[in-house]
């Protein structure tokens, strides 16, 4: 079962930011999650639209240019990153990256970056997962790039399971772990979808996580996960 750093290691370190990403790298989790938004069609990384929880900014980020939001601090001193310095620090790593689309204004921004990554760092889409809520966007994108591995997200147990993953054609289905339960993963399963739950940090859970044969957790605490991993097996 693999270890995704939820926004970076985000329970040690402030979420979304390269230090938390350097530290989810050491922590040596498998994967990172980040979450991105569009703003004048730069993608940059932040998981709410609203500066004051993770910034001594206020107000939306759309009220803002993106270099009068990179002088905001999110935490130690760190700054609100772009997507392309997360591809930048992770292109010479084993690492693969999960990137949440929020906003809906984010795949014309994101198809541009998909493509400079590939030619100026050499980045390859197969070491990337793209998920969201948002559904369309992940059709658009499929029509897009056909290749690209899709997460489809759920917040919900939907009466026919994972079909609507399987629908979009995703690679795998990403659920909440307060609804997930063996009949859902079975069913991905046959469906031939991956299955990867947040956020899993406490040890009950990930023991139920590896029970059911799900493919990877989001944790905000990956070396603690791992550790915990490791104990039970
Ligand atoms: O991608 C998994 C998880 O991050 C989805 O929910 O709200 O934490 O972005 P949220
Ligand atoms: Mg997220």
């Amino acid at each position: 079962m693999q270890i995704i750093a939820h926004r970076g290691a985000s329970g040690d370190y402030p979420e979304n930011t390269l230090l938390a990403i350097e530290q989810a790298i050491a922590q040596g989790a498998d994967a990172i999650e980040i979450d991105v938004f569009a703003v004048q069609g730069e993608l940059i990384v932040i998981h709410d639209h609203h500066l004051a929880r993770t910034t001594n900014g206020s107000g939306s980020i759309y009220q803002y240019s993106v270099e009068q939001l990179m002088q905001l601090d999110a935490g130690h001193g760190e700054r609100i990153p772009k997507l392309w310095q997360i591809l930048q620090r992770l292109a010479a790593t084993g690492l693969w990256l999960n990137i949440e689309l929020k906003g809906d204004n984010t795949v014309a921004p994101l198809l541009a970056l998909l493509d400079k990554a590939q030619q100026e760092l050499q980045f390859d889409s197969q070491r990337l997962l793209i998920s969201s809520f948002n559904h369309h966007l992940l059709a658009e994108l499929r029509r897009h790039r056909p290749e690209l591995k899709l997460g489809a997200l759920t917040a919900s147990l939907p009466l026919d399971y994972a079909a609507f993953a399987q629908a979009l054609q995703a690679y795998s289905v990403n659920c909440d772990v307060s609804f997930i339960n063996q009949a859902f993963v079975d069913d991905a399963k046959a469906r031939g979808l991956k299955v990867y739950v947040y956020t899993v940090d406490q040890q009950d859970d990930i023991a139920r996580m590896q029970h059911y044969g799900v493919d990877g957790i989001f944790s905000n605490y990956p070396a603690r996960s791992r550790q915990r991993l490791t104990e039970q097996n």
